[in-house]
């Protein structure tokens, strides 16, 4: 079993590995999968900006790669003076792979501050049910 703060240990170590030469803003992100493994990521910038990824991102695509698609828990770690949250469009590339439980911790360099589901962070998410018709 690992614990929330393993995991946010984990994301601190993958967030210095961030590559954010731009906005000097390093991220770091941990998913413990549904199947009790760790999956990291850290934001990479490009000089083009936008084809820059986030931290979240990036450690759902090890995720899949690693075969797997369900997040039970998410550490997001930044050294920022109020707690980051992931931007929209990490909430909705997390949606994809959460069901009910998924936690989303939001920590800076000293711990995790607060927790939420991701229904919490993203109540009106746009999922499979939306493409209905
Ligand atoms: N960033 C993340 O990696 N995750 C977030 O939740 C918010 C923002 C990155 C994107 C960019 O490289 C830098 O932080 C500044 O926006």
């Amino acid at each position: 079993m690992i614990l929330p703060e393993s995991l946010f240990l984990k994301a601190v170590k993958a967030r210095k590995n961030a590559y954010a030469p731009y906005s000097k803003f390093k991220v770091g992100a941990a998913i413990l999968s549904a199947k009790g493994n760790v999956y990291v990521g850290a934001n990479v910038e490009n000089v083009s900006y936008p084809c820059g990824i986030c931290a979240e991102t990036a450690a759902i695509a090890a995720m899949v790669a690693g075969g797997e698609n369900l997040i039970q828990e998410i550490v997001i770690v930044a050294d920022s003076k109020e707690i980051i949250s992931p931007c929209g469009a990490c909430l909705q590339r997390i949606s994809e792979f959460s069901n009910q439980k998924t936690t989303i911790h939001l920590a800076d360099l000293s711990g995790i501050k607060k927790s939420y589901t991701l229904g919490q962070m993203l109540p009106f998410n746009f999922d499979e049910e939306s493409l209905r018709q």
